[in-house]
């Protein structure tokens, strides 16, 4: 068995079954163009598996062993994660300005608010929420809330879970907020920061795939699902967000991602900023 890659191609065949899996799997759209970058991501799984070429392990993927094992790795590899705190800012100025304050004033402290962030990645959307909402708790007395994130991604989960993000990756945090929700490392060689305990503790990660059952009992307040639905075609987006609106309360919210957009489908929302919107009440 050779692991030498340089003249392995992946088959028209393969790539076929390949990318109707893939898109069937987890509503990701793999064009014809996007050949080359599936092959790039794949053969670190080649090399794990100490496979020669794609027919292998397209076979092996394919087999019901292969179904069990490999097809969580498989998503892990196609997935693109690309995150970081604060990304978009202008939804957490519009969160903390209007949407908490609206919510508070019909609520108060008879509820806790449950922010989803539906495509978490290595969970810097989630702390960037629980950072912002531990803010206005603060000023806002009796408000409670949870933020549960989640991903398809079990690489990226472990990394959200852990926590642990280098110094330099962290910069988009105003400093105010840096000092008091991240420690740094003991050893000053180690350049990482860490998020507090007290604010790991207001977020739930847990393995979600959008084709399958949501499993939430109670209805969510917020839904980010931020850069997420750019991988999938226009029914694929359009299916999900009816899915989620279901599981949003009256007056909800849904933040969209900036490249994102929801022109053209008639599913009963309304514009409340640009890529914010709420359900009807
Ligand atoms: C580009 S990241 C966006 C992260 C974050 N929301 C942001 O805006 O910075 C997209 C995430 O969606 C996840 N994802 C893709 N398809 C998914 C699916 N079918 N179910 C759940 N998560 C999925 C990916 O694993 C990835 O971590």
């Amino acid at each position: 068995m050779t692991t030498n890659l340089t003249n392995n191609k992946l088959a028209e065949r393969d790539f076929k079954r390949l990318s109707q899996f893939i898109s069937s799997e987890c509503g990701i759209k793999v064009p014809p163009s996007k050949r080359t970058m599936i092959e790039s991501r794949l053969q670190r799984r080649l090399r794990t598996l100490s496979m020669g070429d794609y027919k292998e392990y397209c076979d092996y993927l394919f087999s019901l062993k292969g179904m069990e094992i490999e097809m969580p790795h498989l998503l892990d590899a196609v997935t693109t994660n690309t995150t970081h705190f604060f990304r978009e800012p202008k939804h957490f100025d519009y969160l903390y300005d209007n949407v908490l304050p609206d919510w508070f004033e019909r609520f108060g402290p008879s509820k806790e608010l449950v922010v989803w962030s539906a495509g978490c990645s290595s969970g810097e959307e989630p702390y960037t929420l629980a950072m912002v909402l531990t803010e206005f708790a603060e000023h806002n007395p009796g408000f409670s809330f949870v933020v549960v994130a989640t991903d398809i991604n079990n690489q990226v989960l472990e990394k959200a879970q852990l926590a642990i993000y280098p110094e330099d990756k962290v910069s988009q945090i105003p400093p105010l907020l840096r000092r008091k929700y991240l420690l740094r490392s003991k050893n000053k060689a180690n350049k990482v920061v860490r998020v507090i305990p007290e604010l790991r503790s207001k977020v739930r990660f847990r393995r979600l795939n959008f084709m399958g059952e949501f499993g939430f009992r109670e209805p969510l307040d917020i839904i980010f699902c931020r850069n997420v639905m750019i991988y999938f075609d226009r029914p694929v987006q359009e299916n999900l967000l009816r899915k989620f609106i279901n599981h949003l309360h009256p007056k909800g919210y849904i933040f969209i991602g900036h490249s994102e957009s929801l022109s053209g489908m008639d599913l009963g929302l309304k514009q409340s900023a640009p890529t914010i919107y709420q359900k009807a009440g």
